[in-house]
């Protein structure tokens, strides 16, 4: 019996082998360790791959197993993430090594349940760990779709998940961007882009949420606390009280008397 070859849209085909010869190298592509990509994407969550890397490389030289993260205090886990920003991931991240070191992954279709890891994270691990054919939906790779297959995805090959999707993370990061978007400078799937022949990529881009200012400077006053009592285990409460009650409903802070303390006792 002889099998049909195995289809594949021209486009999906393209695609595949541009990022077979120009895809972007991070350290998080020479793994395909659960615990190393879980890591990897949480990092990645809001913060540019640039800055990501060294913060990526120094956890995994310091905690390069779910098991050898869980061990570890609280406030070096906090500390080895600062800079980074929203700390709560760092506290997910941390109690979700804490589960898997105890009872091992969940089912594939339970990976939610680990703290921290919603649809687009559980998607990351499953593509770019195990190799599956699912497109782990953020807002690069919804533009990337919107833009350039309207008429719906025509379906990853047998064996190509983890290059399509690590593939759509590069055109969404450097080609097919939000509002500069590079089409006539190399984009590998310009030919039979509809939305680029109608000159209205721009208005294919389904928009973003904003920070506002005030929550951007809320943050702030709740990283400056963090920080204080990451360093020296505890803080009056009343230092800040709205920010020490935003850590406190994180998962972040206790509220001992009048003191803040880490969750953790020492
Ligand atoms: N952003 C999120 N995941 C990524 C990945 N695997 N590579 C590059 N950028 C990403």
């Amino acid at each position: 019996m002889t099998r049909p070859a195995p289809t594949c849209d021209p486009a999906v085909a393209t695609l595949i082998e541009w990022f077979a010869a120009d895809g972007a190298d991070f350290p998080w592509r020479r793994t395909r360790d659960r615990y190393a990509v879980l890591v990897a994407e949480v990092q990645l969550q809001s913060t540019q791959v640039a800055r990501v890397v060294p913060y990526f490389e120094a956890w995994m030289d310091r905690w390069p197993s779910a098991c050898a993260l869980a061990a570890a205090p609280l406030a070096d886990v906090l500390g080895v993430w600062q800079g980074l920003g929203y700390p709560r991931r760092a506290r997910n991240l941390h109690l979700a090594a804490r589960q898997i070191c105890a009872s091992g992954w969940p089912e594939d279709d339970r990976l939610t349940e680990l703290p921290g890891v919603g649809p687009y994270t559980a998607a990351a691990i499953r593509c770019f760990a195990d190799g599956a054919p699912v497109l782990p939906h953020d807002t690069n790779v919804a533009r990337v779709l919107a833009r350039r297959f309207p008429d719906g995805w025509p379906g990853t090959p047998d064996g190509a998940g983890w290059a399509v999707g690590q593939a759509f993370m590069d055109l969404g990061r450097a080609w097919c961007t939000a509002r500069a978007p590079r089409c006539e400078s190399g984009c590998p799937l310009r030919s039979g882009c509809r939305a680029a022949d109608a000159g209205l990529v721009l208005e294919v881009t389904p928009p973003r949420r904003r920070q506002s200012r005030f929550a951007g400077s809320f943050r702030q006053r709740r990283g400056f606390l963090l920080r204080e009592l990451t360093a020296d285990g505890a803080v009056p409460i009343d230092r800040d009280v709205e920010a020490a009650a935003s850590l406190v409903a994180d998962g972040l802070a206790r509220a001992v008397g009048a003191e803040l303390m880490l969750p953790e006792r020492p």
